[in-house]
């Protein structure tokens, strides 16, 4: 696949929205940056980029991807980072590895990764911060940052990971969907922390909520402190 790499950028996302609209192609395309100057995050909060960690955007054609496979889109993101990233890291640490819904990256417990899933008429945008040897402060009630260094994974991988990652994740949506040779549901599960409770940061009074159950289409039951149990949906297309 095609591969751009800045030193500096605005932010990966931009930068492979730019070279996708210019250069339209069918394979995927990756651009990665070491820092970037307007980092992204969930829901429009900046994602804080400095040198040492890897900033990457993975555009992807959307002919090259069945509809039928966009419900489980963003697991199946998370779990090729989660395999890019354990195969990385010294045997014992691997069992600290754990996705949060959908596809964030824990270790022991703390983000070592956030995912930004963007779309166009023409494309997906898979865009990952990996914290390799910065754990950026998180002021605004999100999960504490974790840096990978800590792990044990090699403080110059970043690019390696973005390249393993990135062709994982091409080979597993080649692969056929569900029901298929893989079970991404069942995997999914298997590499989630479910005993830590999550925050829903867009709701009032961001109610903290236990991730419960996870279906055939990606949505996450969760259960409130008053025991109401609500679905959650991805709405990463929105
Ligand atoms: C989150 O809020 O958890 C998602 C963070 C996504 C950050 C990555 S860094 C590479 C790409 N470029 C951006 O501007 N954002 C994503």
């Amino acid at each position: 696949m095609k591969h751009l790499h800045f030193d500096s950028v605005d932010s990966t996302m931009e930068a492979a929205r730019r070279e996708a609209s210019a250069s339209p192609g069918n394979d995927f395309l990756l651009v990665t940056s070491e820092v970037q100057t307007g980092g992204r995050g969930t829901r429009g909060r900046p994602w804080h980029s400095p040198r040492g960690n890897i900033y990457l955007t993975i555009a992807i054609p959307r002919t090259l991807i069945s509809s039928d496979r966009l419900s489980l889109f963003p697991l199946e993101t998370g779990l090729a980072l989660w395999e890019s990233t354990a195969a990385l890291l010294p045997p014992a640490a691997r069992d600290g590895l754990r996705l949060k819904w959908p596809n964030d990256l824990l270790w022991e417990g703390r983000k070592a990764a956030g995912m930004l899933l963007e779309a166009t008429s023409e494309h997906l945008f898979v865009g990952v911060g990996i914290n390799l040897v910065e754990a950026p402060e998180v002021v605004d009630g999100g999960t504490p940052s974790a840096r990978l260094s800590d792990a044990g994974i090699g403080e110059d991988a970043g690019l390696a990971l973005a390249k393993s990652f990135s062709g994982n994740l091409r080979d597993l949506l080649m692969l056929p969907a569900l029901g298929g040779a893989r079970n991404t549901v069942e995997e999914w599960r298997a590499r989630a922390l479910w005993t830590k409770s999550l925050r829903l940061r867009d709701r009032p009074a961001r109610p903290e909520v236990y991730p419960v159950d996870l279906n055939a289409e990606g949505h996450l039951k969760v259960r409130f402190a008053d025991g109401r149990e609500e679905w959650l949906v991805s709405e990463y297309l929105a």
